[in-house]
């Protein structure tokens, strides 16, 4: 019998069921970061200081109503994440030649996670894209295997059995929590955030962004 070539399948194979996810590190958020800081500890220390419970343990979380608070750098969070949502939005229509066009609704709330505070595993319900900005790391302990890291899931169950490691099929996904990083994936994708063992505080903004199409 012959010897049959190899078979280059680089052309013939796709990803069906994949999972959209973008983490984009803004390169000059530094002084945003200090006023938005600021922004949640005052919140924290003030009328707001009663901890909203959604998938902490522990931590602060404020209300909802972030996103609404007339501060500049508020705004300017805002409109970083809108650029990004419209742009992965954008990527996801399949085109037929028609010109579409879509209006975000979005909420946000702060999150501050000390000695011991995590989240656990949860998906965001009634939306469309969710995602989290990060604002401060702390200090976390490097000697602790995820601490405080954000940790996505793959909810296909099965998924989880293949039984090679390091792929790019791995069904847990760490995500490195970098000052400036601004996440976002679609809202029924669970994830969790390891317990913060470390001094200071671990700062971010978690949304919720809903999706609208303009009507022509
Ligand atoms: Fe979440």
């Amino acid at each position: 019998m012959a010897e049959i070539e190899p078979v280059d399948l680089s052309q013939f194979v796709s990803t069906l069921f994949s999972t959209l996810f973008v983490c984009y590190d803004w390169a000059d958020n530094s002084a945003l970061n200090q006023e938005l800081e600021a922004l949640l500890l005052e919140l924290e220390q003030g009328q707001s200081n009663k901890s909203v419970n959604r998938s902490n343990a522990g931590g602060w979380q404020s209300g909802g109503n972030l996103m609404t608070l007339d501060h500049p750098a508020i705004r300017q969070l805002k409109q970083q994440v809108e650029i990004l949502t419209h742009n992965l939005t954008d990527q996801i229509i399949r085109d037929d030649g028609k010109q579409r066009a879509f209006r975000l609704v979005m909420d946000g709330w702060g999150n501050i996670n000390r000695r011991g505070d995590y989240n656990v595993v949860h998906i965001h319900p009634n939306c469309m894209w969710s995602g989290c900005y990060y604002i401060n790391p702390g200090h976390p302990d490097p000697t602790i295997p995820q601490n405080g890291l954000l940790e996505l899931l793959d909810p296909r169950e099965a998924a989880n059995y293949i039984q090679i490691p390091n792929t790019i099929l791995d069904g847990r996904q760490f995500i490195p929590c970098l000052p400036g990083r601004m996440l976002i994936w679609p809202s029924w994708l669970k994830h969790m955030v390891h317990p913060y063992q470390g001094e200071g505080e671990r700062i971010s903004i978690a949304y919720n962004i809903n999706i609208i199409e303009e009507r022509p």
